[in-house]
């Protein structure tokens, strides 16, 4: 018997739906919040109130996507967490009700495996290829950085990771210098794709291990402009492409060296990444000119990238399968390992 779900996606400024027939999609509805734009950044008490108000008509919408009624669905999978306490409480408060309220149980999922295990998610006629065990998966967001060892669904070992910035906060940060809008990532990636990457050079990080640092290269990045603009006050408006194009190949060099170094260690020929950065096309082109190198890459439909619902639905379906059910007194955590 098919086994139909109901995910809840609420970790950020995110309010995502989705509706899954086993581990295919039916339906995947994301309601962007606007609300933080002219902050420059997500405000907690905003993101909660938003997910408040767009919760309803979000699960509505992926309900009626998917040409389901809720008397149809065996189970409600909800981002428990990490994330931002008040925005996870929306939608774990929710998730809790409604269960309750169908008689059905609840899966709690961990957003950090879950933009993992999205690379699980299959298509209609289930062709698509999904990594075989164990990879590696880069897992960039604006809130990770992370190179994982994923052994099975449900066994993943951190073995790198930012000691300070995310690369998607890198690259919001640089983003907000250049006077770009937030979130800036998707800015710079468009600007980056007409200018030049040798342009400019900025301090490359040193940092031990298989281990990120993302704060030296924001902080060479404002220098250097702060001393360019002097001389130059339209410095930025005359470079804005080469800026670009120059600051992503750094993010990228980063990233890209310290996963390397990990795919030798580990021994893995198998690369996978996740998260709001792998929508990056410069990201997307370093890992896939790795297929030239022997290695087996992975890369993300757009959609999977940023926070999205369809990703808790594969978790939650993975759990199901496995009769891993949510008790109705958890609470969210705000961080975690993986
Ligand atoms: O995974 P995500 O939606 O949320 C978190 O869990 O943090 O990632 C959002 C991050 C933001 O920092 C955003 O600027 C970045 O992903 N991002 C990008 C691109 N698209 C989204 N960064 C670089 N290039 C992109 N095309
Ligand atoms: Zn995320």
């Amino acid at each position: 018997m098919p086994v139909y779900l109901l995910a809840i996606e609420s970790s950020c400024d995110d309010t995502s739906a989705a509706v899954f027939c086993d581990n295919v999609m039916r339906s995947n509805v994301i309601a962007s919040q606007k609300v933080h734009e002219t902050f420059g950044g997500v405000v907690p008490e905003l993101a909660s109130r938003a997910h408040q108000q767009n919760i309803i008509p979000t699960i509505d919408k992926a309900l009626k996507d998917a040409n389901i009624d809720k008397k149809q669905l065996h189970a409600v999978a909800f981002t428990r967490g990490p994330g931002l306490l008040g925005s996870l409480l929306v939608g774990t408060t929710f998730a809790k009700s409604f269960a309750q309220a169908l008689e059905i149980p609840m899966i709690d999922v961990n957003h950090m495996q879950a933009h993992v295990l999205a690379h699980f998610i299959q298509n209609a006629d289930k062709t698509k290829a999904v990594p075989e065990f164990p990879f590696l998966c880069l897992t960039v967001s604006g809130g990770h950085t992370q190179i994982v060892l994923v052994s099975d669904y449900f066994d993943m070992k951190i073995v790198g990771q930012t000691i300070d910035d995310a690369a998607g906060e890198a690259f919001d940060k640089a983003a907000k210098i250049l006077d770009l809008p937030y979130p800036g990532g998707p800015f710079v990636d468009k600007n980056a794709q007409e200018g030049n990457p040798l342009a400019f050079q900025f301090a490359k990080p040193r940092i031990p291990g298989f281990d990120y640092s993302f704060s030296g290269l924001k902080t060479s990045f404002l220098y250097f402009l702060r001393d360019h603009l002097k001389s130059d006050p339209l410095f930025i408006e005359k470079n804005l492409k080469d800026l670009c194009a120059s600051f992503q190949k750094a993010v990228i060099d980063a990233l890209m060296d310290k996963l390397l170094k990990a795919a030798k260690e580990y021994n893995s020929n198998s690369i996978a990444i996740a998260g709001g950065v792998s929508a990056n096309s410069g990201l997307r082109k370093a890992i896939s000119d790795l297929n030239a190198k022997g290695f087996q890459t992975f890369i993300p439909e757009f959609q999977f990238t940023t926070d999205n619902a369809a990703m808790v639905a594969i978790t939650g379906y993975l759990k199901y399968i496995r009769g891993e059910f949510a008790s109705p007194d958890l609470t969210v955590f705000s961080r975690s390992g993986i």
